[in-house]
């Protein structure tokens, strides 16, 4: 197939089009990193300074003038300047009037000032047409490039014309913008680097009191209770012994959590006979934390698992060891080999490890990184069969450890029942109502609720 253009100029020296040239205000780490950036994208940098002479070095082939030469030059101004020096951008104003100016600025605190700094900019320059972007970027990423935690740009401002020139540059330097609409929005936006871990709140919070409340249940049976009842100090047994019963517990507990949303979901669904029907705010908020929660479960998880590595070297666990050979040497006679308790714990350590390796695979494959570069169905594949799979096997795993202990009467201290028989409650009810989930009639019905049927429908 012929083209249909062809250039008539050899390779290179075709009037190549001027790069465009952008002004930076502010010649700090952020100002610095942002116009290393332009000029390696391929733009032209020039800087507004108060002191063009002394603001110390500046990426290479970036120029340096007065603020309000390095305005009259580009029609776009990062302003990278803190907001408590913004006012003397008001005698500038007439210099900016017309421009697109950027503020990436950010705040120490929130509510810190009672209108937001871009806000704040466009009140002193009304002239010109103010957009908030970049403040969510460091200066480090800007300098290392957009990598895939911090891909994403957010942007609002009143006029699209300056919004469309600022996706633009932000796309040629390798961002996803996300427009957050007018500037009213700039408050909000100033806010999400001032988060500290928002989506992960919750689920520490769970994570932190399902451990204190084991702690204490555990520290009455295993500590208080010999202490009251036999008058031995085990209170060493905090350390590793009680810590290796919480962690686990409240892992699987944890991850039970990641499932019962789901199990909620489809129950409502098939309650009300549709899948348009919006779920509790609960609900929704509870879905999204669920990444949060099994992967903050793999790591009390993965604890349990190192603990449990220490056993053998334990001086307690040797101590008793000796005193046991010993007794049987000075008795002359050999305990008896009980297969029973052979099988026993070989199948809850091999449980045990395999729920681990599935825990490992489902946990890794929660990570932005290795989901972005599955389809959907893989994800949805390993997140939900395995992610059962892990948890029956984990299950299994404390249901075997238990072994015939749920019948013996001395297992329940003061009446009370060992924490695996309380943690194995939730689990045991989550794969129950799986199971009915999955019964052909069951699933054959939401399969049609969310592909689109509904019960008072047209269909
Ligand atoms: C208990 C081993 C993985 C949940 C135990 C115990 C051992 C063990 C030796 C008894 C601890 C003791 O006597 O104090 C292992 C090994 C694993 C593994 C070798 C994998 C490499 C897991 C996983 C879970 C889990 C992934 C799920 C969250 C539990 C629970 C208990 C337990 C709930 C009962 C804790 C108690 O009340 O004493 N495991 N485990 N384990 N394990 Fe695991």
């Amino acid at each position: 197939v012929k083209p249909e253009s062809v250039s008539l100029y050899p390779l290179g020296t075709a009037a190549a089009p001027e790069p465009e040239l952008l002004c930076i205000f502010g010649t700090g780490d952020f100002g610095r990193s942002l116009g290393q950036r332009l000029l390696q994208t391929g733009y032209r940098g020039v800087y507004g300074s108060r002191s063009p002479h002394s603001c110390g070095p500046l990426p290479q082939g970036a120029q340096v003038m007065s603020h309000a030469a390095a305005a009259q030059l580009a029609s776009l101004v990062f302003i990278c300047i803190h907001r408590e020096n913004y006012s003397f951008l008001e005698t500038l104003a007439p210099h900016l009037t017309g421009k697109v100016l950027v503020d990436v600025s950010n705040n120490l605190k929130k509510d810190l000032y009672p209108e937001a700094n871009a806000e704040y900019l466009q009140r002193l320059v009304p002239g010109a047409h103010v957009v908030k972007s970049f403040n969510t970027l460091s200066a480090w990423a800007l300098q290392n490039g957009p990598s895939d935690a911090n891909r994403q740009v957010y942007l609002c401002g009143n006029s699209p014309e300056a919004k469309q020139m600022v996706v633009e540059v932000a796309t040629k330097l390798g961002f996803t913008v996300l427009d957050r609409g007018s500037l009213y929005a700039a408050r909000e936006l100033e806010d999400f680097p001032l988060q500290l871990f928002p989506e992960w709140r919750l689920p520490l919070r769970v994570a932190v009191g399902l451990s204190a409340s084991f702690f204490f249940y555990v520290l009455i049976r295993d500590v208080i209770y010999e202490y009251v009842e036999q008058g031995k100090d085990t209170s060493f047994r905090i350390m590793v012994s009680l810590a290796n019963k919480v962690f686990p517990i409240v892992s699987l507990i944890m991850l039970c959590l990641c499932y019962v949303p789901g199990l909620i979901a489809a129950f409502l669904q098939l309650y009300r006979g549709t899948k348009y029907k919006r779920f509790p705010d609960w609900l929704d908020r509870w879905m999204l934390c669920r990444k949060q929660l099994g992967l903050l479960a793999l790591g009390f998880a993965s604890l349990h698992v190192l603990y449990t590595l220490i056993i053998p070297i334990r001086y307690y666990v040797r101590y008793r060891l000796a005193a046991i050979t010993i007794s049987q040497i000075q008795k002359n006679q050999t305990d008896e080999f009980v297969t029973g308790m052979a099988w026993r714990t070989d199948s809850y350590y091999s449980m045990g490890i395999l729920g681990f390796a599935l825990y490992l695979v489902v946990g890794i494959t929660s990570l932005p990184s290795v989901s972005n570069a599955l389809s959907w169905r893989e994800f949805s594949f390993i997140q939900s069969k395995l992610g059962y799979l892990t948890l029956f096997f984990c299950t299994f795993h404390t249901y075997l450890y238990g072994w015939n202990k749920f019948l013996n009467h001395s297992s329940y201290k003061w009446y009370t029942p060992p924490p695996y028989m309380l943690a194995l409650v939730l689990p045991s009810v989550v794969l129950v109502f799986k199971l009915l989930v999955l019964l052909p009639c069951v699933d054959r019905r939401l399969t049609r609720i969310r592909q689109g049927w509904e019960k008072d429908g047209p269909h």
